[in-house]
């Protein structure tokens, strides 16, 4: 099936100020295994399937790939800039460059504006990409609310220039935002986090639905085909939750469409990634049909195993513990 979906039997989602958003995007990190190409071509086919968001970052390595794509769907008239909703992310070694990085990704994507523009993680501990999952930075830093005030500063002067419509924070904890957020002069309108079956931060998901932020899901499939630096034994696989197998097969679908059916019906707008036309157009036709009942969400909830996948461990700072510091986990922000 590739003739484009119909639009209007997707779910609406809007922005706290009204701006309609998409219910699900495509994201574009190739986790070192597919390529700029690979990745524009499927950007392509999923906007001329119907999809609306596409999930950007300059460390994905693609941006200006994706921009020639879009560029071309422009032209052809497939879509509409407005009817678009494009992401990008400053990358941690241009936090005190904000201006000049937006800019690039602008350039790149060859757009006037994106439409959310996200600081991507909330220090500018840097990491070259595809680095070792060992790999540490000397220079490495923890989190201090000066230095991502002063970002967020440069995050918010964007908007007043007319470069970004929207801002969102990454991989945030609630002590951190509750560090940040009294202080922000324009409020995130997104904040991406990771979001699968098997790792379900109810906790910092309601403390976003609370504030009118909407939460995006990054690995809402549980990113099976993440880098090896991402992998450890104790992790688990969503799709290979025995709730999410068993709905798989009585709902007559991949293991990967319960878990964005229940993302969506929960309230989050997950960004899955694939190069594959038959899965990403299942994955966006899948949140027009057959929803879960409201047990089967209920079962899903319950089998939360708090499973981290994406530990960040590359970007922790001399001293530091492990992983755990990064996210803040006994309710205080390490280092700081
Ligand atoms: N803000 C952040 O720090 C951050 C961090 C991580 C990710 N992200 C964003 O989130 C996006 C998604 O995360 P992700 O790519 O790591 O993980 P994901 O979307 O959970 O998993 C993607 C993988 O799932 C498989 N898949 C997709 N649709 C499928 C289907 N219908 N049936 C079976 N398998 C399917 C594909 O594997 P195969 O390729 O093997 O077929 C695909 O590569 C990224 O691309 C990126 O845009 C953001």
């Amino acid at each position: 099936m590739s003739s484009q979906l119909d639009l209007h039997l997707l779910p609406q989602r809007q922005l706290s100020d009204g701006t309609p958003v998409p219910p699900l995007g495509l994201g574009t990190f190739g986790s070192d295994k597919y390529g700029p190409e690979a990745i524009a071509a499927a950007v392509d086919g999923a906007v001329r399937y119907g999809y609306r968001l596409i999930d950007c970052a300059s460390v994905y390595g693609n941006e200006a790939q994706v921009g020639t794509v879009l560029r071309q769907l422009f032209d052809e008239g497939v879509v509409a800039r407005s009817e678009l909703f494009v992401t990008s992310k400053v990358w941690n070694d241009e936090h005190r460059h904000v201006a000049d990085a937006c800019r690039r990704s602008l350039r790149d994507l060859q757009l006037d504006y994106v439409d959310c523009y996200f600081l991507h993680w909330p220090f500018p501990n840097y990491h070259a990409p595809g680095c070792d999952g060992e790999a540490r930075n000397p220079d490495s830093k923890p989190f201090s609310v000066d230095e991502f005030m002063d970002t967020w500063r440069q995050l918010e002067s964007l908007v007043d220039q007319g470069l970004a419509r929207h801002i969102g924070m990454s991989n945030m904890t609630i002590p951190k935002l509750e560090a940040v957020l009294p202080l922000c002069r324009i409020q995130p309108s997104m904040i991406e986090l990771e979001l699968h079956p098997a790792f379900q931060q109810p906790a910092l998901f309601d403390y976003l639905i609370r504030r009118g932020i909407v939460p995006v899901g990054f690995c809402p499939i549980g990113s099976p085909s993440r880098p090896e630096r991402d992998r450890t034994s104790e992790d688990i696989a969503a799709t290979q939750m025995p709730v999410i197998v068993e709905l798989a097969a009585r709902h007559n679908v991949h293991p990967a469409l319960i878990c964005l059916k229940w993302s969506v019906q929960r309230g989050a707008v997950p960004i899955p990634f694939s190069v594959k036309p038959a899965q990403y157009q299942s994955n966006l036709r899948c949140i027009t049909e057959d929803p879960l009942t409201p047990e089967e969400m209920e079962a899903i909830r319950l089998a939360d195993c708090n499973c981290r996948l994406v530990k960040g461990q590359v970007f922790l700072w001399p001293g530091a513990d492990d992983w755990t510091a990064l996210w803040d986990v006994d309710g205080t922000i390490h280092g700081a």
